[in-house]
């Protein structure tokens, strides 16, 4: 009876400290807010990504494709805060990479807030064509970074 007891303990014992450890990160709502935040931002990021699209293909405003260069280029100019240290764990696809080789990272984000930049002043001037080039420069700088520092999905 006593073994049985103490057995007991052990297991309720083992299974709360199992289960703190576990869940250590996932419960840190400081760093599932900021993988959120990221998700989002990046989100937005796509949905002007395939807003140019659509005006590229015809659809739409022309006017609207400077709006979405420089809402592309303003969220460029953020996207080096969005991966504070300690994001690496839980619900994401950011590789630690990110975290072990900063220099090579910020260069992938340099990239892109460069072509960002270049895209936003290029659809000023309304030259679709040459919209269209800067935007294929802007695709890459996605390319590179989801590339080295995401980790592929099979979808
Ligand atoms: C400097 C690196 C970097 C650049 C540049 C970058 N991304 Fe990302 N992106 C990421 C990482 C890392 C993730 C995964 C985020 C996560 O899961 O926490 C991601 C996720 C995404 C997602 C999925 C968001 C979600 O969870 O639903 C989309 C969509 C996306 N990126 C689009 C783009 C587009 C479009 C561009 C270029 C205009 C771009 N990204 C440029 C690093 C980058």
């Amino acid at each position: 009876m006593k073994r049985l007891f103490l057995t007991a303990c052990a297991i309720a014992l083992g299974l709360s400290v199992f289960s703190t450890s576990d869940n250590a990160y996932a419960q840190d709502p400081g760093v599932e807010n900021a993988i959120k935040y990221r998700q989002s931002v990046m989100k937005a990021v796509g949905g002007n990504m395939g807003a140019m699209v659509g005006i590229m293909k015809g659809a739409g405003d022309k006017a609207n494709l400077a709006t979405h260069a420089g809402a592309m280029a303003d969220l460029a100019k953020i996207a080096s805060t969005l991966f504070p240290a300690g994001s690496d764990f839980g619900e994401t696809t950011a590789l630690p990479v990110i975290w072990e080789k900063p220099d090579d990272f910020s260069a992938a984000i340099k990239k892109f807030q460069d072509a960002a930049d270049n895209l936003a002043t290029v659809a000023q001037s309304g030259d679709m064509a040459a919209s269209g080039k800067a935007f294929g420069g802007l695709g890459e700088s996605c390319k590179n970074c989801h590339e080295n520092f995401r980790e592929k999905k099979e979808r």
